[in-house]
């Protein structure tokens, strides 16, 4: 089936045209004016609107077995709601139980994710070490085509990496090329200030917060970069949350090291206001980690991504519904940590972002698809409309709104964070792969039709530039 988008304006990182865009088995053929497209062609009219690459979010979580439950959404359902939301591809996390091999964990959630409609790729979590977590990542990177590893600074007790693991971890990175990531929350901190304050009696929601505070986030953060600088190995900091881990984000690249950091969708828009709301089910489906933070904090990550000391906006996508968030009723350390948002991203932060002059049309291309398919190594067959990449594209209406809410939106949770928000700029249609996924608030999904995308090691000199570690260069002195 070949497809030709016509009469819009295509949007990139780097620049704006108006340009049709010719599709053919599965990949942008052409893209210009006056192309030459066979006549049976299907037609999409794309007149006063934009053409934009698909969103790619490089954090969220179907179906991810976490504290003591399993999230409600998995990779058909969570796949097909980011189609309706113009998102054609995920990166997910393949999360070992400590102890468990990475290539057996690895293999269980590739067969999870078979029946996933939009493309998709993993981040391997190290959560413990041993020299079979030394040989799988070699295998993982050289035939499964994972470059890039996630480490738990928090959860205490459950996958928390401790500094030996980050370590040996971040080292065998660097020899194989690949990239290290990291949820920067100093865990043990987190655990003695949760068992503090359910001894003070704060057992509501209301404690979260105040058991994760900004310091623990930059404490880990400043711990991840430290360690990348003296290993030589470039870093990504997941969710980044506080104006604390940016800064030493920001401190980090101005030395020159190759730090990155993501935002979510959630810590650019919610405020922590919501843990102290007198419903349990609504603080509780706010529970997520890092915390939301204070408006001070939000408006330091929007600088972020304006200044480019924050490259890629996310979601953490990890749904619980209200009867697994009550799991933590007199208890808030056990309710599921994890919202959702793999739908809402795109117009949240066109909405947020774009019509109120923060980001340009180009910086939000950037922001939401581009930054990650460059920083992930998948650039540029993802993250851009030009002839030869993946025909993973997003046709993007400025005009049309709504009102986002639970009750109509597509993924699979009862709840939603941005529930009320009035949105303007939707995707009118969403294609994967070539395929018409979307259609104006129709799916047309079926199980099985996302592929797995392989994402190459990096190139040495990839990780050779920046500061190289003083111990590379090292030699013992002769001493007569
Ligand atoms: O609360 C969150 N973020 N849940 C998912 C796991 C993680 O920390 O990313
Ligand atoms: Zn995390
Ligand atoms: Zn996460």
């Amino acid at each position: 089936m070949s497809l030709f988008i016509r009469g819009g304006t295509v949007v990139n990182a780097d620049n704006s045209a108006r340009a049709d865009v010719y599709i053919e088995g599965g990949l942008i053929k052409a893209v210009g004016l006056d192309l030459i497209v066979p006549s049976d062609a299907d037609i999409i009219d794309a007149g006063g609107q934009y053409v934009m690459p698909g969103g790619i979010d490089p954090h969220t979580h179907m179906q991810l077995p976490f504290m003591g439950t399993v999230a409600s959404e998995d990779f058909y359902t969570g796949t097909a709601a980011a189609l309706a939301g113009g998102t054609t591809m995920i990166i997910d996390f393949v999360i070992p139980n400590p102890q468990q091999p990475l290539m057996e964990a690895y293999q269980i959630w590739r067969g999870w994710a078979e029946k996933a409609c939009a493309d998709y790729s993993f981040h391997v979590a190290v959560t413990w070490w041993d020299d079979s977590v030394h040989a799988d990542m070699a295998q993982l990177v050289k035939e499964e085509g994972v470059n890039s590893f996630k480490h738990f600074m928090a959860y205490k007790n459950a996958i928390m990496a401790e500094d030996e693991v980050l370590y040996n971890s971040f080292s065998r990175a660097l020899d194989l090329g690949a990239m290290p990531t990291v949820h920067a929350e100093n865990g043990e901190m987190v655990f003695q200030l949760q068992k503090k304050l359910l001894e003070m009696g704060m057992t509501g929601p209301e404690a979260h917060p105040l058991s994760r505070p900004p310091a623990a986030e930059a404490e880990a953060a400043n711990r991840a970069i430290r360690l990348a600088e003296v290993i030589g190995v470039p870093l990504y900091l997941v969710h980044v949350s506080t104006q604390d881990a940016l800064d030493e984000i920001s401190k980090a690249r101005a030395r020159g090291q190759r730090v990155y950091g993501e935002a979510l969708a959630g810590h650019l828009l919610i405020d922590d206001s919501v843990y102290r709301h007198p419903d349990f089910e609504v603080a509780a489906a706010h529970v997520m980690s890092p915390p939301f933070r204070s408006k001070e904090h939000q408006a330091a990550l929007w600088q972020g991504l304006q200044s480019g000391n924050l490259q890629t906006t996310a979601t953490d996508h990890c749904c619980f519904c209200a009867d697994q968030k009550a799991a933590g009723k007199d208890d808030f350390t056990l309710i599921p940590n994890g919202t959702a948002g793999v739908e809402d991203r795109l117009t949240v932060l066109w909405t947020n972002g774009v019509t109120t002059g923060k980001l340009t049309m180009e910086e939000f291309v950037a922001v939401t698809s581009t930054n990650s398919a460059k920083i992930f190594n998948i650039y540029p067959r993802k993250g851009v409309i030009r002839a030869g990449a993946d025909a993973d594209i997003v046709v993007w209406d400025p005009a049309a709104s709504k009102v986002i809410s639970a009750k109509t939106h597509k993924q699979n949770i009862d709840f939603n964070i941005f529930e009320g928000m009035k949105v303007t700029g939707l995707a009118s249609h969403t294609i994967s792969a070539g395929q018409l996924r979307y259609k104006n608030g129709e799916l047309m999904t079926r199980p099985g039709t996302g592929s797995y995308i392989k994402r190459s090691a990096f190139q040495p000199v990839f990780h050779a530039l920046g500061k190289i570690a003083d111990t590379h260069k090292a030699k013992p002195v002769k001493r007569t």
